[in-house]
């Protein structure tokens, strides 16, 4: 079934935003490896974070939905999950997989994990080569680079490696995988990416220990606890740019995650002119939240390269629709990673956004986006990517035309539920 979108005058009204998917994930996993229980709430019950609840399901755990968005864990410490009978499904989630991987890696089992289309096209060797530094077995093919990978867990051995990308997938597998090591694992960024892993880490009582951009973790147990999760700021940004590129809006959004390794969005939109203030910023458990008031803004053209690109990773597709409604030229570069994410972000962005009638073009680590304010509309596909779809509804919500999405189911992959929150604030 395809999707189609009208334009509206603009969004209004309050908003409470799904939880954060990186933060569901590793919840479920420092839950499954703790002593004791676990109860996670406001959970994302999107596709990626249920993919990790079966799998950990399949290692053993008891993992029990009290309703959609509160799980309970009853944790089997660091050395009680069991090999699993059957490969393991990571579905399309880049993160189940590489964190998993850390994990299996230092299991005295043997497990196989796999993907579907899109995820074993994607780069695994960043995590196996280390993770087979550490000791651990890891066949795939070309070099263990892709799945299916086939992990013959081991006693690891603590390291130090300096990561080639900023990737909080890959520097969360490690830190796992240091759980399980025979002494310390140091890990070194080359610019910070989201530290979700580190602090839920630390709240589950394990020996995290930050300095620079390098971050040790000790060997530990780790004690089951309560996780609030915030809302997705990587959700909120879809509905943050079409506030501000449809003329009429003034939308508050509550809860909202704001871990300064995340809000890189926000720091790029308000340099552009946009009017977005935070309010009641507070602590849930161990990660900063906010209620965001988000009024309709004229846009500017910008630069954005070097560490934002980390902070802002996922919301690159829905900073290019911002861009398309500002005024000027928006440059993106040092984003050659969005190659490898659920499609090559960089192609798809450009080829979608260019049917709507967007001046953009790709280089080879970036976009460059000449910003007209306004798009015609007319008929994209999703390429089975989330953020893409999203992304073009976004854009379809201020064109001047009706937009048809083809193939919208992958949305529930991050955001169920998308558009009926779309529709509870859309003014037709
Ligand atoms: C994620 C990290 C990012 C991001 C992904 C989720 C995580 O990937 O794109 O959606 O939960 O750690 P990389 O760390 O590989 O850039």
């Amino acid at each position: 079934m395809n999707l189609t979108v009208t334009p509206v005058r603009g969004l209004c009204g309050e908003l409470t935003i799904p939880g954060d998917k990186s933060i569901s994930h590793r919840a479920v996993m420092l839950g499954a490896l703790a002593d004791g229980e676990t109860t996670v709430t406001n959970f994302l019950p999107g596709e990626d974070c249920l993919s990790t609840v079966q799998c950990f399901r399949a290692l053993g755990v008891d993992i029990k939905h009290a309703n959609r968005t509160t799980v309970r864990l009853c944790g089997r410490g660091r050395h009680g999950l069991q090999e699993p009978a059957d490969v393991l499904d990571a579905g399309n989630s880049g993160t189940t997989m590489r964190l998993l991987l850390g994990i299996l890696a230092g299991q005295p089992f043997f497990s196989v994990v796999t993907g579907d289309a899109s995820l074993r096209r994607r780069p695994m060797g960043r995590v196996t080569r280390p993770l087979a530094e550490m000791g651990a077995l890891l066949l795939g093919r070309d070099g263990a680079n892709y799945a299916p990978i086939a992990v013959v867990g081991r006693r690891l051995r603590g390291f130090s490696y300096r990561l080639p990308v900023a990737s909080a997938q890959l520097k969360s597998a490690l830190l796992l995988a240091g759980l399980f090591a025979d002494g310390p694992v140091r890990v070194t960024e080359p610019l910070p990416s989201r530290d979700h892993t580190e602090r839920m880490l630390s709240a589950f009582g394990a020996l995290v220990h930050r300095d620079g951009l390098t971050v040790t973790i000790t060997p530990s147990r780790l004690q089951g606890r309560d996780i609030a999760v915030p809302g997705d700021i990587s959700s909120a940004a879809f509905l943050i740019v079409a506030a501000l590129i449809t003329p009429e809006s003034d939308l508050v959004l509550r809860g909202v995650g704001v871990n300064p390794t995340r809000t890189g969005l926000l720091d790029v939109l308000n340099r552009m002119g946009a009017a977005i203030t935070l309010s009641e910023t507070r602590m849930s458990g161990s990660e900063p939240v906010a209620d965001l008031r988000v009024r309709s803004s004229a846009l500017r053209g910008t630069v954005v390269d070097g560490a934002l690109i980390p902070r802002l990773i996922d919301e690159i597709p829905v900073l290019a629709v911002a861009a398309a409604f500002a005024d000027g030229e928006t440059v993106i570069r040092d984003a050659a990673e969005l190659r490898v994410k659920e499609s090559d972000r960089l192609t798809t962005v450009c080829q979608e956004l260019t049917k709507l009638g967007a001046d953009i073009r790709e280089t080879p680590d970036g976009l460059i986006i000449r910003g007209t304010g306004r798009l015609q509309g007319g008929r994209c596909q999703s390429h089975g990517d989330h953020r893409i779809a999203m992304a073009v509804v976004v854009a379809g919500l201020a064109a001047a035309r009706e937009t048809v999405l083809e193939d919208p189911d992958c949305i529930d992959i991050s955001f169920p539920g998308f558009t009926e929150a779309l529709k509870s604030v859309c003014l037709e």
